[in-house]
């Protein structure tokens, strides 16, 4: 079983939320494999940009409901996203790097978010959410 298989431990108990970052492990594992093209590249960044649209505010909208005492704090770490996102996007029409190099950029930089943000930040509100 590869690392970046979901489990339901990671599960915050929302269906909406729990689709989401399966969502995500399931494109780590598509571009594991990908064949980087230009066009295939450019489906991955409007992907993303779904994911972070809707994901971000869905997760804002619940930890803001409890009364997440981290807020502030997660929603930095949305913001991030969003803007390493545009980076890539910007890369992407210079054609400053090949398909390859930039896929191979969004894929390291997901893994680290699935293993430092969703396994770790997103826990914690779902550990909170529970204790509350
Ligand atoms: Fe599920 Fe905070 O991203």
């Amino acid at each position: 079983m590869s690392f970046f298989e979901w489990n339901d431990k990671y599960s915050v108990g929302d269906a909406a939320i729990d689709a989401d970052h399966k969502g995500l492990f399931d494109l780590i594992r598509e571009l594991e494999n990908a064949n980087l093209t230009d066009g295939y590249l450019a489906e991955i960044i409007g992907r993303l940009e779904d994911y972070a649209a809707e994901h971000f505010a869905r997760e804002e909208m619940l930890m803001k409901s409890m009364n997440y005492p981290d807020f502030d704090e997660h929603v930095k770490k949305h913001r991030a996203f969003v803007e390493w996102l545009e980076t890539v996007k910007t890369t992407y029409r210079r054609a400053a790097e090949s398909p390859f190099q930039i896929g191979d950029m969004v894929n390291h930089f997901l893994e680290s978010w699935l293993t430092n943000h969703i396994m770790k930040d997103d826990m914690k509100y779902r550990d909170f959410m529970s204790e509350h």
